[in-house]
């Protein structure tokens, strides 16, 4: 019969084992009694089950319970790497895209994107609650156009007549009524543009939303990083981004925003992006403001 060490998240194939320390040095609840690998009763609560440990193991002797139907891969040979140069290329390539050609991207691509740079993307204490919401539906883009509208006329109407504001200044803390104040200019001129014809909030593009409940663990950085690989992969694939800040506001602020998408109650928006065809070529990387490092 096969010898195993178990708990409720770990298995161990204890005739594989070759009794290399790999795991315990990598996990400090893997430990060896008398020459007997044992797993610490902490790890039934505060594994994070991040998985490491199997990675670690040269004869593949642990597996996490939650993923024992997944065969893992292999990592990748020195070759199919990114060199420094090749990835610092895609770094300072990609560019937050504002124009897009209305050829609609293809579902397959976006999952393909979310599949790898979504979901291999850190996550605060390895819980993984990181959502996405794509929304490609013309329809669903043009409602949620016309809301944010909407709702931003509301807001500038009611920030300018001075029983709206009361009213905003009972609903909000006064830190939120000064980041507002310093918005009003920057809708004005949107509201204009959108007069125009222009679609500010979205750059006319379909959109993905990264969203995490808001009881999870640094939910904001978790839908950041996932965001930012997210960016880095469109790029690869002929494809641009852009960040949208004042949408993901929207969906956390203006719940008929949210409604459209059926953005969960308990969730909290972390990132927008736009993504699509970019429409301009770009023949010359913008300079940046020099390094702002200190060293100790
Ligand atoms: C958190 C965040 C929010 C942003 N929100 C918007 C936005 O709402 N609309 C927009 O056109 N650009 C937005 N941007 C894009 C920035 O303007 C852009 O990153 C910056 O100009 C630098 O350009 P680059 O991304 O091409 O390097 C946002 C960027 C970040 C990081």
């Amino acid at each position: 019969m096969m010898s195993i060490l178990e708990n409720s998240k770990i298995i161990v194939d204890i005739d594989s084992c070759t009794k290399c320390e790999a795991c315990v040095n990598e996990c400090r609840f893997y430990y060896f009694d008398s020459d007997i690998l044992c797993l610490d009763k902490k790890a039934d609560d505060y594994c994070i089950e991040c998985g490491k440990c199997a990675a670690v193991c040269p004869v593949n002797a642990i597996t996490l319970k939650l993923h024992k139907d997944e065969i893992l891969r292999e990592i990748p040979t020195k070759e199919n790497f990114p060199s420094f140069e090749f990835l610092g290329n895609l770094f300072q390539v990609r560019r937050s895209r504002r124009q897009f050609t209305n050829k609609p991207v293809p579902k397959e691509l976006i999952e393909k994107i979310l599949n790898i740079a979504g979901r291999y993307s850190a996550t605060a204490w390895n819980q993984e609650k990181v959502y996405f919401t794509v929304v490609q539906n013309r329809e669903t883009l043009k409602k949620l156009s016309e809301e944010s509208t909407n709702q931003v006329k509301n807001l500038v109407r009611n920030f300018e007549d001075p029983q709206g504001r009361n009213t905003l200044e009972t609903a909000f803390p006064p830190r939120f009524i000064k980041r507002l104040e310093g918005l009003i200019p920057a809708f004005k001129l949107f509201l204009k543009m959108i007069r125009k014809g222009i679609e500010v909030w979205r750059r006319d593009a379909e959109i993905i939303i990264i969203h995490s409940p808001k009881d999870a663990l640094s939910p904001i950085e978790n839908c950041t990083l996932a965001a930012c690989q997210i960016m880095l992969a469109a790029e690869t694939l002929g494809l641009g981004t852009c960040s949208l800040g004042y949408i993901t506001a929207f969906f956390n602020v203006m719940r008929p925003v949210a409604k459209i998408v059926k953005l969960p109650l308990k969730h909290i928006a972390g990132y927008t992006l736009a993504i699509g065809y970019p429409k301009a070529r770009y023949y010359r990387i913008p300079a940046r403001k020099p390094l702002k490092v200190k060293w100790f």
